[in-house]
């Protein structure tokens, strides 16, 4: 895939409420930087993404830009306000996409330590023919289904995984799940393309890549800054 093919859109418009801070998540410290830096500044190194979309909380776009102003991120190709909702702002960033696009990688700015092996693991799969492909890791606890607090089920785990981001699809299977409504219970873009019946493949995932929710969360991923990938 030559040229300007696979594009990555970075969500960064959550309001990150859990975490207490006077502005956005994206915007808060982590390490010397706001958070936002470190997916931008590696999702704009890495060889196998052409061009970023990034999506900020509506009146932030002109933060966004000054950063990657100040990152050289050469790639950026446009910064949108996000939505109310991440699928509303995966839809803003989606309009930003050229029809010529063949892949898109959508991921969470609320995970910093994405690499460039995680961007090759997820990308892998989309030339057997998978309509996405995305990172789950093991669960360590028992799952139950529970309904107004009384156990319904107990779930078998080891069928389970806990889904990450970065995730790759075909840029026809994202955007045309996209263009229906919201199914209901979707919280990642593969479930967008699940109901409409498309083929998810699913990678080992990546414990580095917690997702930013709480302060604990971001002491531990700021403890993990700096160090080389687990080998
Ligand atoms: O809130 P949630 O855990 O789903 O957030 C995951 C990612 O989606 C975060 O990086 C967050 O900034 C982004 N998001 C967004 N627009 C929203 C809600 C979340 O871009 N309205």
């Amino acid at each position: 895939m030559n040229g300007s093919t696979t594009w990555a859109i970075l969500v960064a418009a959550g309001s990150g409420e859990r975490l207490g801070a006077d502005r956005p998540k994206a915007f808060i410290a982590l390490g010397e930087r706001v958070l936002l830096a470190e997916s931008l500044e590696r999702l704009d190194a890495s060889a196998w993404i052409d061009a970023v979309v990034v999506a900020v909380p509506p009146a932030w776009e002109e933060a966004a830009i000054v950063l990657a102003e100040e990152l050289v991120a050469s790639k950026v190709a446009a910064v949108v306000p996000g939505g109310v909702t991440r699928a509303a702002s995966v839809r803003a960033a989606l309009v930003e996409i050229p029809d010529d696009a063949l892949v898109v990688i959508v991921h969470d700015a609320a995970r910093p330590l994405i690499d460039d092996a995680m961007i090759e693991r997820v990308l892998g799969p989309l030339a057997e023919g998978y309509d996405g492909v995305v990172p789950g890791l093991p669960l360590a606890d028992t799952v139950k289904r529970v309904e107004r607090g009384l156990v319904v089920e107990t779930l078998d785990r080891s069928a389970l995984v806990a889904v990450q981001t970065p995730q790759a699809f075909t840029a026809t299977a994202l955007r045309s799940a996209y263009a229906g409504p919201d199914p209901a219970g979707a919280t990642d873009c593969a479930s967008f393309v699940e109901a409409r019946g498309g083929r998810i493949r699913v990678v080992a995932g990546d414990t580095r890549l917690l997702k930013i929710t709480t302060g604990a969360d971001l002491a531990l991923v700021e403890s993990w800054l700096g160090e080389p990938p687990p080998g």
